[in-house]
């Protein structure tokens, strides 16, 4: 099979690239990433001598190398995206162009070429849960509440659009908050731990009490595995971690892991509209396809800051150049 990603440079996208080339031997992978800032050829670096795997730099946005790459392809996994709340805040124009305008461009293709596609979104575009809400599931009405969710949000539903209009191939997963290898640290976990690792303080929004349902990014690249092998054409997939926690008590676990002590923990102001609670039901993916979890989150965090302990040069690299200006930005320093 030849698998046409997109935003295979970025976080999720590069574990999923690993994940396919180390299963299916005899699988070819094209990954079409524009490298901005999150996009790091770095995380490939096993991968570019190998005839299975071919980078092309561009983007989602571009109609013509857009439909060279998908005419070769025999399904496109779609991740290209703008992905950080906080940035989209600062500047939705870049979360409107490559999430929406991108997706549009990629399914006009695969609607030429008739070619499935699957869309990997967020469950933040079901919007906030109260505490004692139900978790998300694939019939949660849609009620985005920032630029990056609406943005997802719009994305989803031209994609359903697609299927329902003229007939694509598609299928659709909404996740929880990923965590794990190659993840960049404008987003919590790994912000964490490298301040940690730096000597920083951990910047924690507002009172710390919203809960996130933090997933490891391994099992997801495997939820999507079964989704584009099994998954029914047409379909929507919830993926969650199975596990719901406050953000202070994910930064007092990794303080716990590190061996320090709270002193290291900042309060700051809050995120702007910032969503109280998500939490996915995976009841579906689970009795239709067999996924469940299979990383607990105490054992995910080990896992993931043992990987930054190993790859000092890889987070270094990344929170140096522009990514110290978004810092100052974001908090002031
Ligand atoms: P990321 O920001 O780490 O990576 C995004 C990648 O897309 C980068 O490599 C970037 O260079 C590339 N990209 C951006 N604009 C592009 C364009 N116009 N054309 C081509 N490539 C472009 O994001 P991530 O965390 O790996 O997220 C991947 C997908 O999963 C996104 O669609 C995101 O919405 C979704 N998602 C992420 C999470 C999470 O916790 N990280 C949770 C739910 C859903
Ligand atoms: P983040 O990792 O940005 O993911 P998302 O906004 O997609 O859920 O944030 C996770 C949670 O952590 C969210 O509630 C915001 C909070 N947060 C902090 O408290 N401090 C930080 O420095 C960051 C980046 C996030």
């Amino acid at each position: 099979m030849k698998i046409l990603v997109t935003g295979g440079a970025g976080f999720i996208g590069s574990n999923f690239i690993h994940h396919i080339l180390r299963t299916y031997t005899e699988y070819g992978v094209v990954n079409l990433d524009a490298l901005t800032y999150a996009g790091n050829l770095e995380n490939l670096k096993e991968w570019e001598a190998d005839e299975r795997y071919r980078f092309v730099k561009g983007s989602v946005t571009d109609g013509k190398l857009v439909n060279s790459l998908v005419a070769e392809a025999d399904i496109v996994v779609h991740f290209a995206a703008e992905s950080h709340v906080d940035r989209s805040i600062m500047s939705p124009q870049a979360f409107i162009d490559t999430n929406i305008f991108g997706t549009y461009t990629l399914l006009e293709t695969a609607r030429k070429y008739n070619k499935r596609l699957h869309h990997v979104s967020t469950d933040e575009v079901f919007g906030a849960l109260k505490l004692d809400d139900k978790p998300f599931n694939e019939n949660t009405p849609y009620d985005p509440r920032s630029p990056y969710s609406a943005s997802k949000a719009g994305s989803d539903h031209l994609v359903r659009a697609y299927f329902h209009t003229y007939g694509l191939p598609m299928t659709i997963s909404n996740c929880s908050n990923n965590y794990g290898p190659y993840h960049f640290p404008e987003k919590l976990i790994p912000l964490a731990i490298t301040n940690i690792l730096e000597d920083k303080k951990i910047p924690v929004y507002g009172d710390g009490k919203q809960v996130r349902d933090w997933l490891y990014v391994e099992d997801h690249c495997k939820a999507i595995d079964l989704i584009i092998h099994s998954g029914k054409i047409g379909e929507t997939y919830c993926i969650g971690g199975n596990a719901e926690q406050e953000n202070i008590w994910i930064v007092k676990k990794l303080l716990e892991i590190f061996g320090r002590d709270e002193s290291m923990i900042e309060y700051v102001k809050d995120r702007a509209g910032h969503d109280r609670r998500y939490a996915i039901d995976f009841s579906k993916i689970g009795s239709e396809l067999g996924w469940r979890p299979t990383v607990t989150l105490e054992e995910g965090l080990r896992k993931t800051v043992n990987w930054f302990q190993e790859n000092m040069d890889w987070w270094k690299h990344v929170k140096s150049g522009d990514y110290t200006e978004y810092y100052k930005k974001q908090y002031g320093k």
